[in-house]
């Protein structure tokens, strides 16, 4: 029996993919790995049913650890990768370059040396980001053939990443993938991103930092959606392909913040809950201002198209966050509420 090694499972995309896959695959197993960074949380994967955990094995280890990954190949037969493990936060990555090219530069370079010694013909996905492409002006859309022009630390330790994946396909032959997903929602979405940091903050009613003037637009994509497109793309995408994913859903930041004030006054009932609480903050170093995503290629060559409409994918992830409250001030309970206090506290109100 072997097993699909999956990066990053305790974080917010690779723990719903792996409920995801267990459910949709009731013969395959996971191994599932993750340094248990600030943004790594085991709670993430406690409601996996029962049945399902017994094909689900986790190993702590840090992808940048040469012999902590050898080890896990030697001792489990890997059918395939899928890559989520990354530092993700562009606001993190202003403040710390290093950890970022540390792990999504590094990490991944360690995970494809060991891929290309242990794999024998199994296949490797790194899951990438529109943030690689840069910014757009008010029209058009990123394609796969978009020429690469990252602008924070992040997008472009994400982009070194994804020609380091290309260059083991090019030399090696090494069967990849590259995913190029949008902006992401949905549970477990740790609360330093936009949607569940406003969520969380309006709850109590603390004031809703919105970067500069909040124009600018992101592509929005219930998580399952992308997982879905992931799933496909491993089983028939074509190796040494790109695949962009976007849900042709832009919206501006500064009407998202105002439509989770509307949701969740309406969910709770709570009129301190208003557009009282917003506060046009510093606005982010050298950020990105518009992304939308030409999705073509997936939807024709593979069939994917999002299945989550956005009235409900939202509502649901509101209901979500409002029925997981002691989730939310659990996993920030610790380092992040000091980098939070150091880095944007003396912007707020
Ligand atoms: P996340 O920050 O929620 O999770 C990342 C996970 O990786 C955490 O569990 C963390 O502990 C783990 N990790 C970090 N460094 C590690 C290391 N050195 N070794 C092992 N594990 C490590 O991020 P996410 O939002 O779930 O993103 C997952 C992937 O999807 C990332 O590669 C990101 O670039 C990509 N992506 C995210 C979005 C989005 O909107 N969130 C969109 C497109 C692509
Ligand atoms: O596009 C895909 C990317 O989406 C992923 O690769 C990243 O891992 C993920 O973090 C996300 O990056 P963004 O920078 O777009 O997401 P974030 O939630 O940090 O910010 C969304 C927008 O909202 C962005 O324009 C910045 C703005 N923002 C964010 C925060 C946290 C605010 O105005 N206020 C805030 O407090």
């Amino acid at each position: 029996m072997t097993d699909l090694l999956v990066t990053g499972v305790a974080g917010f995309i690779g723990s719903n993919f792996v409920y995801h896959y267990l459910r949709r695959y009731p013969d395959d197993t996971i191994i599932g790995i993750d340094a248990l960074t600030y943004a790594g949380n085991l709670e993430n994967l406690a409601s996996l049913p029962e049945k399902e955990k017994t094909r689900f094995r986790f190993v702590k280890a840090d992808i940048t650890d040469r012999q902590a990954i050898e080890n896990i190949f030697r001792k489990h037969p890997v059918e395939g990768i899928i890559h989520f493990a990354a530092e993700s936060h562009v606001d993190r990555s202003i403040h710390d370059p290093g950890s970022f090219l540390r792990t999504n530069v590094l990490g991944t370079g360690n995970l494809l040396d060991q891929a290309r010694k242990y794999l024998k013909g199994g296949q490797f996905l790194q899951v990438s980001t529109d943030e690689v492409y840069g910014t757009l002006g008010a029209t058009g859309s990123f394609s796969e053939s978009t020429p690469l022009d990252p602008h924070s630390p992040y997008s472009a330790s994400k982009a070194s990443a994804d020609l380091l994946v290309k260059a083991y396909f090019d030399t090696y032959g090494l069967p990849v993938f590259i995913t190029r997903c949008s902006n992401n929602y949905g549970p477990y979405q740790f609360p330093e991103k936009l949607i569940p940091l406003i969520i969380r903050n309006a709850l109590n009613h603390q004031p809703l930092p919105v970067y500069g003037d909040g124009r600018q637009v992101r592509d929005w994509l219930y998580v399952d959606d992308h997982c879905n497109a992931i799933d496909l793309v491993y089983r028939k995408g074509t190796p040494g392909g790109i695949y962009n994913i976007g849900g042709n859903n832009e919206w501006e930041n500064i009407e998202i913040v105002k439509l989770i004030i509307s949701l969740l006054q309406e969910e709770t009932g709570d009129l301190g809950i208003n557009e009282s609480l917003i506060r046009h903050v510093q606005d982010r170093p050298g950020h990105d201002r518009r992304y939308a995503i030409d999705s073509t290629k997936i939807r024709s060559e593979l069939g994917w198209k999002p299945e989550i409409s956005f009235p409900d994918g939202i509502r649901s992830t509101i209901k979500w966050y409002l029925t997981h409250r002691d989730w939310v001030e659990h996993v920030i309970s610790g380092e992040y509420q000091l980098f939070y206090q150091e880095n944007y506290g003396a912007r707020l109100g």
